[in-house]
């Protein structure tokens, strides 16, 4: 019974269909929080386990035939006190209706004083081949002073995501809430997944805060459940326990894999009679059943629901005098010699006064009735067209129309180069957004390959939420690209925006990203002359942004994945999304720490200050991989040598540098270069920001680098020599290539589709 499907999200998103929009949102909503349900069991079946009352579809016993199903099955282990119930081995704490709540288990890791570990506990859960999984309404949670936690979920869709939290003083600690100082949260997490691997790291190993934040935790759970007590929590040897007592997993349950149209065709469809059938909104298949309106009961169990006689109960009706009970409702009336329609909140009953004939008060409640009717009528129609006009407007706000519309009339440069598309236009050159014109698929979209009526290929980028943040990024990205033009930044053709996600389009890079060539790094064309070529052509780009451009353009966002090489591996700048433009007048700006992990500026993590001088650290971690064709962060490198700027100047110290570096770099290029090279990425990774060299300096120290090399045209054609050949044969090079994600056994390249940190670089724009 496994839902399996791999429908991208994609596919359910219908063009230009604004109903369905609100249709989403709406019915997304109300799955929030109802955990209250049927409380009847099938007849002859044990209703309670320990604390636990087990409603049908679910029921007590393996094979029992409680159970509407296998999924369903609880076991009751009644050696604890209370008994306590297990569903494929997870202990359930609760069943509602569409939901459970399950026992949590926590991600821990202790260190001693000199920063070994001295305990580490994963925390994983697997529901893939089961019709749960995870709800909206838990999150993820770190507590510590020197961690990073990454939460990986795979199965229908693959993600990634995470927080960081840094403090040096337990005084800074916050408690009764989750600040993001010794305790961060991701938001909700987004529905229909049901794997998730938490992995929990320290960047210190605690050395520093060992005094008061011996132990880390991660864990994911219902995010209104947890109360951060501040840093008692950090030493209270209870924490783990009362967690897990206090903060369950909320689980969304549906019946099979069909949806409610395909079920009812089945001989084994769950919803009885006076029930309706409601769709999971996973989007992946399976079904839930409810009682219609004004019936109560377990619609899951035969005969289904039954009617509720409201006038029983007093409260639950609005009779005035009379009430009839009708099958789904009731009706009011009057008694003899009253009129009325006889409800409490209507006109209720008026003894019908005889010296007024009925017959005219009906003739004249009838006129009035029906010009009333034409005037509500004439209101409607005239409201509704107007609604219908503000919702295209505020689709085309929304879309940021009108940031975009002031861009361009304020903007002189780019202008006539930036294009409207329409949406059929675009559909058109997709094929209908085709599965094998799929170029990659990123955190902000997916990208497609497009060829126009003109024949002109392009890169069509598509929004994949209609999430506001993300639509600002796309936004931002136009801004931002329209002011830019530079042979090294990849070019912005134009833009859709009367689709309900905008539709971004871009010149087409044929050749990948430097990222992926860089992890091929036995690829003819990565020699030393090409590889610095690319480090100048990138340092120009981002030096162009810093200083020339209108605004100046904070990238943020530089890495490897960022880089696109068109088929001559000329070096583009893309995937603007996080980008800033910097007002003139400010030289730094106080935002929301984004960026991708490995690559982030820890000046600016602590800090939040925003200034060029985080490209700067990024770009020299990208030229650190583009030397020594390793991943700027490894998890399986040991721990000094985890962070690859660290690595290198490390071994730059020790004095081995050719160990670290490419033997391709070692063979080809002059000593005083690679020293020279790695002198720079050490300036590059200052971790005071004042003391790194600005991009144009970096740009014109690796232009000189560049002339240089031609001077020595030897370096290229002589490398069999035997004073290289010495230096090759020193170098390992059956080293195997690092594995860049956390180490998540089978699921150890986990596609991050989401979050802020994407610790995998599959996240950009046109992956090869
Ligand atoms: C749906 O579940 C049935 C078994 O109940 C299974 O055979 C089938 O492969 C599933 N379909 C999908 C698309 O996962
Ligand atoms: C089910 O709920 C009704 C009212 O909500 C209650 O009277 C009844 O005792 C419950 N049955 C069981 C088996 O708990
Ligand atoms: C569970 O039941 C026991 C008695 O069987 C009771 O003492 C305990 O308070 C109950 N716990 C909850 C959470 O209801
Ligand atoms: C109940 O739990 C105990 C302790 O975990 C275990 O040894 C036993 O096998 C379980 N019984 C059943 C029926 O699952
Ligand atoms: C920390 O653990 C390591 C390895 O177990 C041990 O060698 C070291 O002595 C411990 N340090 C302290 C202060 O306990
Ligand atoms: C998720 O990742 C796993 C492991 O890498 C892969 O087998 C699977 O196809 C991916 N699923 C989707 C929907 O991309
Ligand atoms: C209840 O009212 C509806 C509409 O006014 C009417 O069609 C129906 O026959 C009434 N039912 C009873 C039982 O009076």
């Amino acid at each position: 019974m496994a839902i399996q499907k791999n429908v991208p999200l994609l596919h359910h998103v219908a063009w230009k269909c604004c109903v369905c929009f609100i249709w989403f949102t709406i019915s997304a909503a109300q799955t929030n929080n109802i955990l209250k349900g049927p409380n009847i069991t099938k007849p002859g079946c044990q209703s309670r386990c320990g604390n636990l009352t087990v409603p049908y579809p679910f029921g007590i016993g393996l094979n029992s035939g409680c159970a509407i199903g296998e999924l369903f099955e609880v076991n009751c282990n009644t050696s604890f006190s209370p008994s306590a119930a297990y569903i494929g081995g997870i202990e359930v704490l609760e069943i509602g209706d569409g939901q459970i709540r399950v026992a949590n288990m926590l991600a821990t890791t202790c260190y001693n004083e000199t920063g070994h570990l001295v305990r580490k506990v994963d925390a994983w859960m697997n529901l893939i081949t089961s019709t749960y999984s995870f709800s909206t309404l838990n999150t993820f949670t770190i507590i510590g002073c020197d961690d990073f936690a990454v939460i990986s979920s795979s199965g229908n869709r693959n993600f990634s995501s995470g927080c960081v939290s840094l403090c040096n003083k337990v005084e800074d600690v916050l408690s009764g809430f989750c600040s993001g100082i010794g305790c961060c949260q991701t938001s909700n997490i987004p529905p229909g997944f049901n794997f998730f691997y938490a992995y929990l790291g320290s960047l210190n190993k605690h050395t520093t805060v060992f005094g008061f934040n011996p132990c880390s935790y991660a864990f994911l759970g219902e995010r209104d459940k947890f109360i951060f007590r501040g840093a008692s929590d950090f030493s209270d040897p209870t924490f783990v326990r009362r967690t897990i007592g206090s903060v369950p997993i909320v689980l969304d349950w549906v019946i099979g894999n069909l949806s409610c149209s395909a079920a009812r065709k089945t001989n084994d469809y769950a919803c009885h009679s006076s029930s309706l059938c409601v769709d999971s909104d996973t989007g992946f298949g399976g079904y839930r059943c409810s009682c219609a309106p004004g019936y109560e009961g377990n619609p899951y169990l035969a005969p289904g629901c039954q009617d509720i006689n409201e006038c029983e109960d007093p409260n639950t009706n609005t009779c005035e005098k009379i009430c009839i009970n009708t099958l789904g409702g009731y009706n009011c009336s009057c008694p003899e010699g009253h009129f009325g329609d006889g409800r409490k909140d209507g006109r209720g009953c008026i003894a019908k006064n005889k010296e007024f004939p009925v017959i005219k008060l009906s003739l004249g409640l009838g006129f009035g009735l029906l010009s009333l009717l034409m005037a509500v009528t004439w209101l409607y129609l005239g409201v509704k067209r107007r609604k219908i006009l503000r919702l295209r407007e505020k689709f085309f706000q929304k879309n940021g129309g009108m940031l975009l519309r002031q861009q361009l009339s304020s903007n002189e440069g780019g202008v006539e180069s930036t294009k409207i598309f329409t949406a059929e236009e675009l559909q058109k050159a997709t094929n209908n957004y085709a599965d094998e014109r799929i170029l990659g698929r990123g955190g902000y979209g997916t990208v497609y390959k497009g060829i126009l009526s003109d024949k002109r290929i392009v890169a069509i980028k598509k929004s994949r939420l209609m999430d506001e943040s993300q639509i600002e990024q796309f936004i931002n990205e136009v801004v931002i690209l329209t002011q830019v033009n530079h042979r090294n930044v990849v070019k912005l053709l134009g833009c859709c925006l009367e689709a309900e996600v905008p539709l971004l389009v871009y010149e087409y890079v044929s050749n990948g990203t430097l990222f992926h060539h860089i992890q091929h790094s036995r690829m003819s064309w990565m020699s030393w002359d090409n590889r610095l070529r690319i480090a100048a052509e990138t340092a120009s780009a981002l030096s162009y942004l810093h200083s020339a451009a209108s605004k100046p353009i904070i990238h943020r966002d530089v890495k490897s994945a960022n880089i696109l090489l068109d088929e001559y591996y000329t070096a583009k700048i893309s995937d603007f999304g996080a980008s800033r433009l910097i007002p003139l007048d400010q030289t730094q700006v106080t935002t929301l720490v984004q960026g991708t992990l490995g690559y982030l500026d820890p000046e600016y993590f602590r800090t939040s200050q925003l200034t060029e001088k985080s490209d700067v650290y990024s770009f020299g971690l990208v030229l650190a991989e583009i030397v020594t064709g390793k991943k700027p962060l490894c998890m399986e490198r040991s721990e000094e040598e985890r962070n690859l700027a660290t690595f290198l100047i490390m071994s730059m110290k020790e004095n081995r540098l050719f160990q670290v570096l490419d033997p391709r770099v070692v063979r080809e290029g002059t000593l005083e270069q690679l020293q020279q090279i790695a002198e720079l990425v050490k300036s590059c990774v200052s971790l005071n920001g004042a003391d790194r060299p600005t991009m144009k300096e970096v740009a014109m120290e690796l232009e000189g680098l560049k002339k240089f090399n031609l001077r020595h045209p030897w370096a290229n054609t002589n490398q069999q020599n035997g004073q290289y050949e010495s230096t090759r044969l020193m170098v390992n090079e059956t080293e195997p290539l690092d594995l860049y994600t956390v180490p998540l056994s089978p699921y150890s390249d986990i596609q991050p589709l989401s979050g802020q940190y994407s610790l995998d670089s599959t996240d950009s724009v046109f992956p090869a």
